[in-house]
């Protein structure tokens, strides 16, 4: 089996039901179930043998220690984060706990564990650790694309906390031998997106009739992938990637944030039309995030060259596909929308 923390997550979540969907090799899911975490989005597992859940933080060495003994997983994939830009700036020491702490914790429960395997275990072992472009930093209009050997320069603390993690998986590898995998992707969008983030939040506050706002002048960029092609991407790592490696995935998809909002209230105008007007007439301009980075953008050729995977969803098709999963999913949204979020979100934009 496969040990994969942070599942209950958006990206974590939608891995979970990709794998199973594609292979019969069970899933031990560890996530402390912070706001983030959802189990409602891994409702079509209940009863499934193959997937087993625990309650556990990733900083809780005694708990892992006695997963990894009792499930004796071939792999580990490390998605557990806390991963909302706005939420670090507005409180950081979540994000060192969890990103820094629990990364360097599940790094020493892993470190002995594989240690003890018999050879032939241990040297297929591999730990795959999820992180994000944030840690490259930001890019000018007509800088290149974000490669492997790009330095690291963070400016949030969340991209902070990825990139000290990034750093501790990297030294374990060089130092321990621990045969370790880095993924660095791009801003994910698709169904089970929690509503704090730009595409599902229009989208919810586009359908409760609320503003949609835009930070600063709207003309940041971003490098959108669908959720279900970084999971193709990190089970293509996983099994073929070469250990000490790191693999950057992206979409080819750069967009303004206004571009992306507009595309967005036009699919709704289609999908589902207003009584009177636009979404666009919702659109609001509100004070920029500090320290916004300015623009991402992915190289992604290592990964086609070396493990032939490319983005099987355009923009277009991925974006309707997910104001459609948006539309048919209202119960899931509002479930998230009516508790803790909503306490936030009324504090975050007092
Ligand atoms: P998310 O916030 O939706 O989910 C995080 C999950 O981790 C939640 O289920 C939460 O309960 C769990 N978790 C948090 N702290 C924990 C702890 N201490 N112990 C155990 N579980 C804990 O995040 P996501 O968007 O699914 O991102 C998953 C990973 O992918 C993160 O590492 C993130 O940095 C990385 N990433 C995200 C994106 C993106 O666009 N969302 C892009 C690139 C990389
Ligand atoms: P987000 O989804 O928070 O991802 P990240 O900051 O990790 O890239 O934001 C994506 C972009 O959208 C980013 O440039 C900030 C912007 N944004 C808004 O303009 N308004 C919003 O309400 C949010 C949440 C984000």
């Amino acid at each position: 089996m496969i040990l994969v923390t942070g599942g209950a997550g958006f990206i974590g979540a939608n891995f979970v039901l990709d794998w199973l969907s594609v292979c019969n090799e069970p899933v031990l899911n560890v996530d402390k179930l912070t706001y983030a975490g959802n189990l409602a989005t891994l409702k079509s597992l209940q009863g499934s043998e193959k997937h087993i859940f625990a309650r556990v933080d990733i900083c809780d060495r005694a708990a892992l220690d006695s997963l990894l003994a009792e499930h004796k997983p071939r792999a580990v994939v490390h998605f557990a984060a806390e991963s909302h830009v706005d939420r670090s700036i507005d409180g950081p020491a979540d994000f060192v706990q969890t990103n820094v702490v629990g990364t360097f914790t599940l790094l020493e429960a892993v470190r002995a564990y594989w240690g003890a395997l018999p050879v032939a275990e241990k040297s297929a072992f591999r730990m795959l650790a999820v992180s994000t472009d944030e840690v490259f930093g930001s890019l000018g209009p007509q800088d290149p694309q974000f490669s492997e050997t790009t330095p690291y320069a963070p400016n949030s603390p969340y991209s902070a906390t990825k990139a000290a993690s990034d750093h501790l998986v990297r030294a374990y590898h060089h130092t321990y031998g621990l045969p370790t995998l880095t993924t660095n992707c791009s801003n994910n969008y698709g169904p089970y997106h929690f509503p704090e983030k730009l595409i599902p939040l229009m989208i919810t506050n586009a359908l409760a009739g609320k503003t949609l706002p835009i930070y600063g002048d709207g003309q940041n960029v971003r490098d959108w992938l669908y959720v279900t092609d970084h999971c193709s991407a990190i089970r293509q790592v996983l099994e073929r990637g070469t250990p000490g490696e790191t693999y950057n995935v992206g979409g080819w998809n750069e967009k303004t944030n206004l571009e992306v909002v507009h595309t967005l209230c036009d699919l709704l105008d289609e999908l589902k039309p207003k009584a009177e007007g636009s979404y666009r007439d919702q659109m609001t301009f509100i004070k920029d995030r500090p320290g916004h980075d300015r623009r991402y953008a992915i190289d992604a050729r290592k990964l086609e060259r070396e493990l032939g995977w490319r983005p099987a969803e355009t923009f277009e098709t991925g974006l309707k596909k997910t104001v459609q999963w948006y539309l048919d999913n209202q119960p899931w949204v509002n479930d998230v929308t009516s508790g803790e979020y909503r306490k936030w979100v009324g504090q975050h934009y007092a």
